[in-house]
């Protein structure tokens, strides 16, 4: 009998068991917040990447686009099942609802005082702020902040996709944690 190749897609079964070793080993309480954020796709985008995380809560602000959204259904793909989401509110409110729920707020945003992300201490129980595609966080959602993180960038460009900017960021936070479990 020959041994199976190590070297292949895994299947679904084998992704979910692979899931769950990483869930065992992963503490922080993981959440986001989506200030203004309009475009259904990077919604349906930010859910499914989030849910990938295990973030717990995304408090949507300003008029930011319910994943419940048929064009959000396209890139969620159903994923939005397995967060926790809550309507809009004012950014202020969400910024203190993520608070009482007892995570710091660290915004992610190119700022004056903005310390670059791998710098950035992302452990314990974190909620991530990203801002509209058009305009960014508002200053009311910075002033609202604890702290503020941007993600460096090489190339002769202003910003990233902010779903790309939300899955770097909580990738970051999620490395953070297990790098330092791994001693
Ligand atoms: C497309 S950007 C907004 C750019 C907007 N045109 C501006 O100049 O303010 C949308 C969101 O993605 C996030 N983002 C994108 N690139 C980023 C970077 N390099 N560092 C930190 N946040 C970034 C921020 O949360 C930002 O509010």
């Amino acid at each position: 009998m020959s041994t199976p190749n190590p070297r292949r897609q895994l299947k679904p079964t084998d992704v979910k068991r692979l899931n769950r070793t990483w869930r065992r080993n992963t503490e922080g309480r993981l959440a986001l917040i989506l200030e203004s954020v309009t475009g259904p796709f990077n919604i349906g985008s930010i859910f499914r990447t989030a849910a990938a995380f295990g973030v717990e809560t995304i408090w949507l602000a300003g008029n930011a686009t319910p994943p419940s959204n048929p064009k959000a259904q396209k890139t969620a793909l159903g994923t939005d099942r397995l967060v926790e989401w809550h309507e809009p509110v004012p950014v202020a409110e969400a910024v203190r609802a993520a608070r009482e729920d007892g995570f710091r707020v660290v915004a992610v945003e190119l700022t004056g005082d903005a310390v670059p992300l791998h710098e950035a201490k992302l452990g314990g129980d974190v909620c991530l702020v990203l801002g509209s595609e058009d305009h960014g966080c508002s200053p009311a959602c910075l002033e609202a902040a604890d702290s503020v993180a941007y993600i460096p960038q090489v190339g002769r460009v202003g910003s990233v996709n902010v779903a790309v900017a939300a899955a770097i960021s909580m990738a970051e936070a999620r490395r953070q944690e297990w790098a330092s479990a791994a001693g």
